[in-house]
């Protein structure tokens, strides 16, 4: 089934993180009232940190963070003190300034210098969380996701051995232009989401989003191209510098 695709301009950056939080805001109360808890994966890089900021103060005394339960999308091969790590950011920003119990939160332990063992053990952690047998794939309520400007989303950059990973739900990915591994979701953990949301921002990701978008060019490529949930939403908020290039811009 193809998944219902929303591409939403938003004028300003500010406006593009309003229009975030509400999503997501909407998302929870969704999920919390259909099913009694929410689960979301978070995205990495920078473009998020406003979004997570915004949570943090907006929506602190309206969120029922106890019943919010965090992951993450990817992360850097690094401790989660290090200036690089995604868990970090997403703690500074938000998770460290909210009423969430911190078993609630599930970061990949990336401190692990074997990076594939840390992915193995993550996979264990989504198994055991959503209680998933051998061939099961987590659902999660909602998973952020950004676009690097060589068409990655998560750690599954161009030409990488995780865009053929159709099994297992998180991989160490080598990525050979970093000269080092990430650890990454998966497709099939991507495309089984209810919904997943791309955050894009400023005129540097217009070229990108356009061929993303609008260009009929290879997902391994441009992996943000295979991110088509089976069944459920595609959720693409945009600002006007990156909707800049796009025939329509919204
Ligand atoms: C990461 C991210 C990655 C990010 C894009 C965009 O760990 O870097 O998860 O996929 O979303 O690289 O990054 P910016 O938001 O910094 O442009």
């Amino acid at each position: 089934m193809a998944p219902s695709v929303e591409i939403r301009v938003l004028t300003t950056p500010q406006e593009l993180f309003g229009a975030a939080a509400e999503e997501v805001v909407r998302t929870v109360n969704e999920a919390v009232s259909e099913r009694g808890r929410f689960t979301i994966a978070l995205s990495g890089g920078s473009t998020p940190k406003s979004l997570y900021n915004l949570l943090a103060t907006n929506a602190r005394s309206t969120l029922p963070w106890e019943q919010m339960f965090f992951f993450w999308g990817d992360e850097r091969h690094v401790p989660p003190t290090h200036p690089d790590s995604n868990y970090q950011m997403a703690n500074e920003a938000m998770l460290s300034k909210v009423p969430v119990p911190p078993g609630n939160i599930y970061r990949m332990a990336t401190e692990n210098p074997d990076a594939a063992a840390a992915a193995d053990a993550y996979e264990k952690v989504l198994r055991k969380f959503f209680q998933l047998g051998p061939d099961g794939v987590p659902r999660f309520d909602l998973i952020l996701l950004g676009l690097g400007p060589d068409g990655h989303t998560a750690s599954l950059f161009p030409g990488t051995a995780a865009l053929q990973e159709k099994s297992r739900l998180v991989v160490a990915n080598w990525v050979d232009k970093l000269k080092a591994y990430r650890l990454s979701l998966t497709l099939p953990v991507l495309n089984d989401a209810r919904c997943v949301t791309f955050l894009v921002s400023g005129t540097d990701k217009a070229a990108v989003l356009k061929s993303v978008l609008e260009e009929n060019v290879p997902g391994e490529q441009y992996p943000a191209k295979l991110v088509r949930p089976e069944d459920g939403k595609l959720i693409w908020l945009i600002d006007r510098g990156a909707a800049s290039e796009l025939s329509s811009k919204g």
